[in-house]
């Protein structure tokens, strides 16, 4: 079939559903959907026999629905309608979500259902975007899969089978449907009452709205939209009141214990008069930090606070100190069977300079111990996502800070390409992107759950040539061919597919939780086997031979020399992409941007010694 998406993001979520419907053989549009025009105008452009709205914010229109059949993932169970569905499922402690696949109507969220289908939500109030990362995606590709399914089959044409309408499933239904209509979560239902909210309560009111809109709070006098919370344990204060700071996140005293907020968004008030919704007179009744044009960029919570931190006490951990409380960690080294295993949970997978030396010095740590065998596990949500742009964009020197940081990440590669005393597994749990995917081909085994999306490019990022080693480690897979497809092309791979071109040297795991167990049990078998010291031989051997044909500091000198013309050079596409990325797509105005001619481009030529 001829498929269009319609979504306001070309997301995880709809680049999974991209390669699923794709490897099924249909043939994909995506359409970046803003505004009604746009819609009727790509409907008109590409003709679909079905469209698939996977995330969109905004309403089909009847242009649109009337014209072609339009499906819609709707992230609540059947019956559920409204734009903060996942919101209210955290906030009220739904135990049972889904996602319901409906057929766009003149009512929102209202139309004839397709496909539902539900999970358990954990006790523990999930993060928002883990929620959707996870489960709402394999939820929702079900559902897709199912109304396609229905569609090829002739089932739906013949009528041998119609979908449920809404107020059939409302009566008919045995028990009674439990989704309803809801209202926008406003942040005045976000707000945190630091006197008389608990833990666990402030905890699923960070979690309601991560990644965005955030809650819009006031730290320290200063106002702000946070994200990321931590359960702590041990730490105890004054509500309200800094604790302490650890690894850019900060400490908050509870009525009850304590919480870890790893980031904030500042939200400037005194330019609030330049705000639209505040001088219409609705404030932040519907602020939604993405698009607040006064609020800044999400940051390391110890950045945005800066000097009004001091005072507050540095609580470090040593990345090998027990797993015995609940508290915030961003790296966490621990050891079973002969193993090192080596998590690194960076918000969002994005790597600064500070979290790559950090990370380096933890993995030559791993390196240090009498095990055999190393697993790199990245994060939950995210394995990485390469250099920091948000800390880049922060810094007084962008250019700088994006020099130190792509150094810093090449310098980390390269320890775990130079590790020769242990076998170095990387065990991709989440999504990984344009450096942060070829950090992981740095491993000698790398394996990812079945579900996990790659984007293993950097062109998108104003024609970023990229570095991390990858004119080595690439062709060295995939071969040279596929190396250039991939980079050049931009596309997003699925797991089975980079298990096939070689990317990955396996793909298993429906969830988490089995490719964890698995992976554990992999790793466990390779350190007890007794050809174990033949492969690191081997493996030694042939680092040597690599680097006799073409040491590795060439191939990073190259890498490099292209990235001091994307940071340096006259042409600021790499700025100006870096900027609409961090602003999602909206950077404030009069904002600096090198100013030059067009440069060279890099010619995205693996040098030779490349596989
Ligand atoms: N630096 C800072 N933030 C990053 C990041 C990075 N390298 N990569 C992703 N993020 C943030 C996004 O801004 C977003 O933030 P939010 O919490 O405010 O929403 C969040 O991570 C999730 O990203 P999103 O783009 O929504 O996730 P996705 O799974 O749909 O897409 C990517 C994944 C990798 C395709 C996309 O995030 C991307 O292009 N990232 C940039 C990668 C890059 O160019 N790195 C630098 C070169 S090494």
């Amino acid at each position: 079939m001829r498929i269009l998406f319609l979504t306001s993001a070309h997301n995880s979520l709809s680049q999974r559903l991209w390669i699923e419907l794709g490897e099924r053989g249909h043939e994909i549009r995506v359409c970046i959907a803003a505004t009604d025009e746009a819609m009727i105008a790509a409907v008109s452009r590409e003709a679909p026999d079905l469209i698939i709205a996977p995330m969109l914010k905004i309403a089909i229109p009847e242009a649109v629905w009337s014209r072609c059949l339009s499906l819609i993932v709707h992230p609540g169970i059947k019956g559920d309608r409204g734009p903060s569905s996942l919101d209210w499922a955290i906030a009220n402690h739904e135990e049972i979500w889904g996602v319901t696949i409906l057929e766009a109507a003149a009512e929102f969220d209202a139309g004839p259902i397709w496909a539902a289908h539900e999970f358990a939500l954990e006790a523990d109030s999930p993060a928002k975007s883990s929620l959707y990362r996870d489960q709402v995606t394999e939820a929702a590709l079900r559902g897709v899969l199912e109304a396609v399914e229905r569609i090829e089959s002739g089932e739906f044409r013949s009528g041998a089978w119609r979908p449920e309408k809404l107020s059939d499933a409302s009566l008919q239904g045995s028990p009674p449907l439990r989704g309803c209509l809801r209202p926008p979560m406003r942040q005045a239902h976000r707000a945190i009452d630091w006197t008389h909210d608990g833990t666990a309560a402030i905890l699923r009111k960070i979690r309601a709205a991560d990644s965005a809109p955030g809650v819009l709070g006031t730290l320290l006098g200063k106002s702000c939209f946070l994200y990321g919370a931590h359960e702590e344990e041990r730490l105890k204060g004054p509500p309200g009141e800094i604790l302490a700071r650890r690894d850019g996140a900060i400490c908050v005293g509870a009525v009850d214990g304590a919480i870890w907020i790893s980031h904030l968004k500042a939200k400037d008030d005194a330019r609030e008069a330049t705000c639209r919704l505040a001088e219409a007179g609705l404030g932040c009744e519907l602020c939604d930090a993405d698009l607040c044009p006064v609020a800044g960029i999400k940051l390391p919570a110890t950045q945005i606070l800066g000097p009004l931190l001091r005072g507050a006490p540095e609580a470090s951990l040593p990345i090998d100190a027990p797993v015995d409380h609940r508290t915030f960690r961003e790296i966490v080294y621990t050891e079973e069977d002969e193993v090192g295993y080596l998590a690194f949970d960076f918000y969002n997978g994005a790597m600064s300079t500070s979290q790559c030396y950090r990370l380096r010095d933890a993995f030559l740590h791993a390196r240090s111990r009498p095990t055999r065998v190393i697993v790199l596990l990245g994060g939950a949500d995210f394995w990485s996502n390469g250099i920091h742009l948000n800390v880049i964009e922060a810094s007084a020197d962008p250019a700088a800070e994006s020099w130190r940081n792509i150094n810093a990440i090449d310098d980390l590669i390269f320890e775990i390409l130079n590790t020769m005393s242990h076998l170095v597994i990387a065990g991709l749990r989440g999504n990984a992107g344009a450096g942060g995917a070829m950090l992981a081909l740095a491993a000698d085994c790398v394996y990812a759950r079945s579900g996990v999306v790659l984007n293993p490019h950097y062109r998108s990022m104003g024609d970023l040539y990229g570095s991390e080693y990858w004119t080595y480690t690439l062709p060295r897979r995939v071969g040279q061919k596929q190396a250039l497809e991939l980079t050049q092309s931009c596309k997003p791979i699925g797991a089975p597919a980079a298990r096939e071109m070689g990317f990955l040297d396996d793909a298993f795991g429906e969830d988490a939780k089995a490719f964890e167990t698995e992976l554990r049990e992999r790793a466990r078998r390779l350190a007890r086997d007794p050809e174990l010291r033949s492969m690191l031989r081997k493996k030694h051997e042939k680092r040597l031979d690599d680097e006799s044909a073409k040491p590795l500091a060439s191939y990073r000198a190259e890498e490099l020399e292209w990235m001091r013309v994307n940071f340096f050079g006259p042409d600021p596409a790499y700025h100006e992409a870096r900027r609409r990325f961090v602003f999602k797509g909206n950077p404030p105005k009069g904002s600096p941007a090198p100013i030059g001619a067009a440069v060279e481009r890099a010619p995205f030529v693996l040098s030779e010694g490349a596989a």
